[in-house]
């Protein structure tokens, strides 16, 4: 065995002996106000539609989710951020810049139900909206059309901002995005409201439930085309992360989290805006799962995601279990 100098003198277990001493010298620290619940209004709906692959997610009705966002509130989540579920899908996402589209109508709510007890956030894409369940508008040969979807992505974000969205965050992964809303937003009287990139989202097979959840798996093929690929070169990222800025976003995301941690440090590194990392739906499922089957300790294993997330940088953690990880910090 290699002699260790050190010991006997050295022994890091003294500083891990007790709770109270590890809780004293924790590095990595979370609050309830980094954290964001995304949630699911479904129009049409006479209640909460449970999710079948996210045991304990629901597709809100209005009125449920007026309720769930107040018991955010309440636990002192940071914000929510609103996915729409509309009753009429069509090729060009009509219902997603609807004045009355169930996420405008959904955020009116909100806003004058919580007033500033927590920020109300809007996702900006059309997978929701279409019949086709791809993010923009399709060329006749079924290729996202990136140009003109710009167009419709600035309409929908204005259309959200003055349903009172109180943050933009565009999903679609369109080049330009950032840019065409922003300029949208500021023609439109909304220079105040900021932009939450969605700047590094990889094509993940761990977006899965959510699916299900929003409802807008793609009718055909695949979003390989517009996502990031999971093994493309870590510079695109950074690449993504700049154009973003350049275009006027004030805070950008790594999506998803776990398995993009590395990601998740090299942007954090590089940029002076705040990072927010997606917990997204199969991360989300994958623990629920197996807790379920009784394989791993289901808070434990919440926790130790969490940490990791915010060790490896983020400032704010999108987290399905927000509302519960809250209540338990507090
Ligand atoms: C696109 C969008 C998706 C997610 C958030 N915004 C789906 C996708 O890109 O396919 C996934 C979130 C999750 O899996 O929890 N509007």
């Amino acid at each position: 065995m290699m002699p260790n100098a050190e010991f006997p003198v050295a022994r890091p277990r003294r500083l891990r002996r007790t709770a109270s001493l590890r809780r004293m010298v924790a590095g990595t620290r979370l609050h309830p106000a980094d954290l964001v619940l995304p949630m699911f209004v479904k129009e049409d709906v006479p209640g909460p539609q449970p999710v079948g692959s996210m045991p304990g997610v629901v597709q809100h009705s209005r009125d449920s989710l007026r309720k769930a966002a107040h018991e955010a509130a309440e636990a002192g989540v940071g914000g929510v951020i609103l996915f729409g579920i509309p009753a009429v899908k069509d090729d060009r996402g009509s219902a997603g810049d609807d004045p009355e589209g169930i996420v405008q109508l959904a955020v009116a709510d909100l806003r004058s139900d919580l007033g500033d007890a927590l920020v109300v956030m809007t996702d900006t894409c059309l997978d929701e909206f279409t019949d086709h369940g791809h993010c923009g508008i399709l060329t006749p040969e079924g290729e996202v059309d990136n140009d003109a979807t710009l167009e419709r992505y600035a309409s929908v974000a204005v259309a959200q901002a003055r349903a009172g969205s109180q943050v933009i965050a565009p999903s679609g992964m369109m080049d330009g995005q950032v840019g065409a809303i922003r300029a949208a937003l500021d023609g439109a009287g909304f220079a105040q409201i900021p932009i939450l990139a969605y700047s590094v989202k990889y094509a993940s097979a761990f977006y899965g439930p959510f699916r299900d959840a929003a409802e807008c798996a793609p009718k055909f093929g695949d979003r390989s085309a517009y996502q990031q690929d999971p093994a493309g070169p870590v510079g695109e990222a950074l690449r993504e992360i700049a154009l973003d800025l350049a275009e006027g976003a004030d805070a950008v995301m790594v999506k998803p989290a776990l398995a993009y941690l590395d990601i998740l440090r090299q942007v954090r590194d590089v940029v002076d805006v705040p990072v927010a990392a997606y917990q997204v739906s199969g991360e989300y499922a994958m623990v629920e799962a197996a807790a379920a089957n009784g394989w791993i300790d289901r808070d434990r294993a919440i926790m130790e995601s969490l940490v990791a997330i915010r060790r490896a940088g983020a400032d704010l953690i999108l987290t399905y279990w927000a509302i519960e990880v809250a209540r338990r910090l507090s």
